[in-house]
């Protein structure tokens, strides 16, 4: 198949959405289970010093990777949305039928969250003191609440590309034709036959 370019720009937005979500879902992870651990038994000063010279370092990536999983995700969702529209999947009820859009709001309203705390980790502000005088228990809760939304996202992906299915044959994905330029979507079953089995040789 000759190389598509037509869906690079959706690629680049998942590209920098994923590698974004990497940044921020591995800082928590490295700052609960690698350097917490790793202060305990250093006196409190010390440990202060430390936490505020690694709090001027990663406050920039905490910055950026917030504001590309905003941009990116917003750009990707509307842009979705309006390819379902546009190509009446389902008829017209994918999204209803799918729940796609409560699935978008938990998952915005947990980003939310997660940013707010992960933000608050890497702050200075009085008003969120209380987050940092115990680092060990919201980091723990942002760090959860962080890996559900990713199990999520998983979740609102194999909505419309279908489970991975793959018999002896390998896996396949129906490509665009010149004839059927991109019927994938179109019929009743939009979303969930997406992926099939490959024809035998
Ligand atoms: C903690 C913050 C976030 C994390 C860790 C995260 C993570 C992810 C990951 C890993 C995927 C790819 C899923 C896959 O391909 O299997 C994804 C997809 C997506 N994300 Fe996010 N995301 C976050 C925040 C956001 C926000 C704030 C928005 C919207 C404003 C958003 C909108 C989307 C959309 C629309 C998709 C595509 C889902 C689909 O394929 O149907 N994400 N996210």
């Amino acid at each position: 198949m000759p190389f598509d370019t037509s869906d690079l720009h959706l690629v680049a937005l998942r590209w920098a959405h994923i590698l974004a979500a990497i940044v921020a879902v591995g800082g928590l992870f490295f700052a609960r289970f690698g350097l917490l651990p790793g202060l305990k038994g250093i006196d409190a000063d010390t440990q202060a010093k430390i936490h505020e010279s690694i709090r001027k370092s990663w406050l920039p990536w905490v910055i950026i990777a917030i504001t590309l999983l905003l941009a990116t995700g917003l750009v990707n969702f509307l842009l979705f949305n309006n390819r379902v529209k546009e190509e009446e999947w389902a008829g017209g009820q994918w999204m209803k039928r799918e729940n796609y859009h409560l699935l978008f709001g938990v998952k915005f309203l947990l980003s939310m969250v997660v940013f707010y705390f992960a933000s608050a980790l890497v702050g200075r502000g009085r008003g969120t003191q209380w987050i940092r005088d115990n680092r060990a228990r919201w980091l723990s809760f942002t760090l959860l609440l962080a890996i559900a939304v990713v199990l999520l996202s998983g979740w609102m992906r194999t909505r419309h590309t279908g489970e991975n299915l793959g018999g002896q044959e390998g896996v396949s994905i129906r490509q665009r034709t010149e004839e059927k330029p991109d019927d994938r979507y179109k019929d009743e079953s939009a979303g969930s036959v997406f992926r099939e089995p490959a024809p035998a040789p």
